[in-house]
């Protein structure tokens, strides 16, 4: 079996709306190379099955438009793969399933929203680096405490997934209710738009024996305002003393504005922040270079920019996992 990234066709087992804009794509793959939280796949958000590249000659005159009815050229076509974090993973007898979560924003996630059972889509993936689990870190104490905005909420899923028995607490935010792209069950534990305790209402965390606290910009479900005033109070709450902050690990994923935000807070209570950011990607593979990311220079004579105290990453290849003190956004 391989163990490196490479192309895979996918079957659809399903595709379930999850709120407004969100879908749930369940892929089957006869194998995958192993994975873990952080990582992502570069999904080919159309057809390939379609001979779209057949030759074909096209009859050029001077004063005529040049009639073009080959699909690739003259349809709305999503061109690029295009990239989604791993949002769940399971291994059975039969193969291995993957679930995608994506909001539609664009051609290649409509594309994505109209799939049906049965249909076949081509991946690329594994990609990308890995979030550091607490349990490699020295401390038995550990406590993750994840924070998903938006987009952002998909890897936070997986990485509950395997802190299964592990201390960890999950932060989600959504400009409103029907944005959330999560299960919400136990109505009668509902939270309040003050409460920063976290309950064991949203089934996406609750089956790993994680609670999470919720917030919508506009109140319309859990805590009202952004999950980093969320966070910060719940810090202020729980984690007041450095022997506390040491033992917890942030991980995020959302809008950078979130996310430079989460790290500030993380910074200025000296608790290592891991940020998985989702910066434009082309190739999502080292090629393209469209995903550049200022990170600090740990050696000052290494290339590109010799001299100076910082670089390019990429965020394909060499994240999209970094620390938060190791970015300069
Ligand atoms: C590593 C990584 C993981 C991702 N994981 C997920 C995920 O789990 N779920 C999910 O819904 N989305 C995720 N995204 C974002 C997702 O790739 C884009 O939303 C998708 O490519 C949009 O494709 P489209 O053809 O539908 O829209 P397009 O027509 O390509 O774009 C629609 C609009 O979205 C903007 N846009 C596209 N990509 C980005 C981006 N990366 N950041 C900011 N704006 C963007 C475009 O500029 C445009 O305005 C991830 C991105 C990265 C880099
Ligand atoms: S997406 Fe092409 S180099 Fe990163």
């Amino acid at each position: 079996m391989s163990q490196t990234r490479d192309q895979y066709a996918a079957e659809v087992v399903a595709s379930i709306p999850l709120c407004q804009e969100h879908w749930k794509l369940v892929l089957h793959l006869q194998h995958f190379p192993t994975t873990a939280p952080g990582q992502f796949v570069q999904v080919a958000c159309r057809d390939l099955e379609l001979n779209y590249s057949q030759e074909q000659d096209l009859d050029w005159a001077d004063d005529q438009p040049v009639q073009i009815d080959h699909a690739e050229l003259s349809q709305r076509l999503a061109f690029l793969r295009r990239p989604f974090s791993l949002a769940g993973r399971r291994d059975s007898a039969g193969g291995v399933e993957i679930d995608l979560i994506h909001r539609v924003v664009g051609m290649g996630t409509d594309w994505l929203s109209r799939l049906k059972p049965g249909q076949k889509v081509q991946l690329i993936g594994p990609l990308g680096n890995r979030h550091t689990l607490p349990g490699q870190k020295s401390s038995d104490e550990a406590v993750a405490i994840l924070v998903g905005g938006g987009v952002g909420i998909p890897p936070m899923i997986y990485l509950a997934s395997q802190l299964a028995g592990r201390k960890a607490v999950a932060f989600c935010g959504a400009v409103t209710r029907n944005l959330l792209p999560l299960t919400i069950t136990n109505a009668a534990v509902a939270p309040t738009a003050t409460s920063i305790e976290p309950l064991y209402n949203i089934e996406e965390f609750a089956t790993f024996g994680i609670p999470a606290v919720i917030s919508t910009d506009d109140g319309s479900y859990g805590y009202q305002g952004f999950v980093t005033q969320a966070l910060e109070r719940y810090l202020d709450r729980y984690f007041m003393d450095e022997p506390a902050r040491g033992r917890a690990i942030i991980y995020t994923c959302g809008p950078e504005v979130m996310m430079k935000r989460v790290a500030q807070i993380a910074e200025a209570r000296r608790i290592e922040c891991q940020v998985a950011v989702e910066r434009a990607m082309a190739c999502g593979m080292g090629t393209c270079q469209s995903c550049v990311i200022r990170v600090k220079k740990a050696d000052p004579a290494a290339a590109p920019m010799p001299g100076s105290d910082w670089c390019y990453r990429l965020a394909c290849t060499d994240g999209p996992v970094f620390l938060s003190t190791d970015l300069l956004w």
